[in-house]
């Protein structure tokens, strides 16, 4: 288990001295196999949640200004916003708190142990407007139809069923929903994070919109990631 974590904070970090091992996925005889790549991309590794101290670590607000990411994202009180990914619940406990108690956090992820994090965070906080879930790799679990906006900060770069995600993204947002993607900027080497664990944007534009979605904004102003704004682009086919 060490060194799984280990693998992976120093995979995320550039050290190629550890191998990383890839997090099992749950025995569901009906989930379809893994991908390794993805429109010519190697999808990365889950983030163990022995990792998540890194994702409460002091520096982070001056590492990727996550004040001015949220200021962007413009949420008003009473939304309901998805943060898929959450980990310890970093970004969901500030949207909680941005959009009030008329509002509603789904905080998803695949590892109970980062929803247990979250919960004890939220505790402390003393917010509760924040729904843990427990998603699958193919499935996040939320409701069709009732969401505002679906964030996903270092996240969409770990996803080994990217296409079933993002149709199940676009079953849960609102018509004029939108999903955001916060990735690390492949296209800068200055930003201090190992290639498996930035993205470009002309890759998020060959993988996202063929699968249902317009890039309606997009901004780059962050010290090391880039944000993109997706809209549904069709409506879904219905199902049977
Ligand atoms: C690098 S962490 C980022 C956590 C959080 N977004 C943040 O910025 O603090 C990536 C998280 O995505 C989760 N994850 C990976 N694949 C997922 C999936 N298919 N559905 C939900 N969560 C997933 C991992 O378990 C991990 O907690």
């Amino acid at each position: 288990m060490r060194r799984a974590l280990r693998g992976w904070i120093v995979a995320l970090l550039g050290c190629t001295a550890c191998a990383p091992q890839l997090l099992a996925a749950p025995a569901e005889d009906q989930l379809p196999p893994a991908l390794t790549h993805y429109k010519g991309r190697e999808i990365a590794q889950t983030m163990h949640f022995e990792g998540a101290p890194w994702l409460t670590r002091e520096s982070r607000d001056r590492e990727e200004d996550c004040v001015r990411m949220l200021d962007g994202l413009h949420l008003k009180p009473g939304q309901t916003v998805c943060d898929l990914g959450c980990g310890n619940g970093f970004y969901s406990i500030r949207i909680a708190q941005l959009i009030g108690p008329t509002g509603r956090v789904l905080a998803v992820d695949i590892q109970p142990e980062m929803l247990t994090m979250l919960r004890e965070r939220a505790k402390a906080a003393g917010v509760t407007n924040i729904k843990p879930i427990l998603g699958t790799l193919v499935d996040p679990k939320l409701p069709p139809g009732e969401v505002d906006l679906i964030l996903l900060v270092d996240v969409y770069h770990e996803l080994s069923h990217p296409e079933q995600m993002l149709q199940a993204m676009r079953r849960a947002l609102k018509p004029d929903g939108r999903l955001v993607l916060v990735e690390f900027r492949l296209e800068d080497p200055a930003v201090p994070i190992k290639l498996l664990h930035k993205m470009s944007k002309e890759q998020i534009l060959k993988e996202v919109p063929p699968n249902g979605f317009k890039l309606v904004e997009q901004y780059d102003e962050l010290p090391w990631q880039h944000v993109m704004f997706f809209q549904p682009d069709r409506p879904l086919a219905k199902t049977p």
